[in-house]
């Protein structure tokens, strides 16, 4: 799927992501600024946090409670916010768009 990171100043990364990888990954895979994913994946550091756009906020499944409580020690949380390592991305998201909080600069 192509995926869109808008970062914080506005500059857009536009990446191929392969499904099955995390919404992470792909950020790492692919150098996109913003997403450190720190803890490798494990939901444990927030450094993967970001905002879904639009409808896609809906669209996606629902943070399980461990997310939830990662997001709760995260910075500028927003109704839309996810931890990246935690959306696993399928062809179905392709358009997807996420933003960057300004503490991921
Ligand atoms: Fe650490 Fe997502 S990479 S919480």
């Amino acid at each position: 799927p192509t995926i869109t990171f808008i970062q914080h100043d506005g500059g857009q990364h536009r990446i191929e992501a392969e499904a099955g990888q995390s919404l992470m990954q792909a950020a790492l895979a692919n150098l996109v600024p913003g997403i450190l994913g720190d803890c490798g994946g494990s939901c444990s550091c927030a450094t993967c946090h970001c905002y879904v756009e639009g409808a896609w906020a809906e669209a996606l499944p629902e943070p399980v409670e461990e997310e939830r409580l990662m997001l709760d020690c995260a910075l500028h949380v927003l109704p839309s916010s996810r931890l990246a390592c935690q959306v696993v991305l399928s062809e179905a998201m392709d358009g997807l768009m996420v933003k960057l909080p300004i503490s991921q600069l």
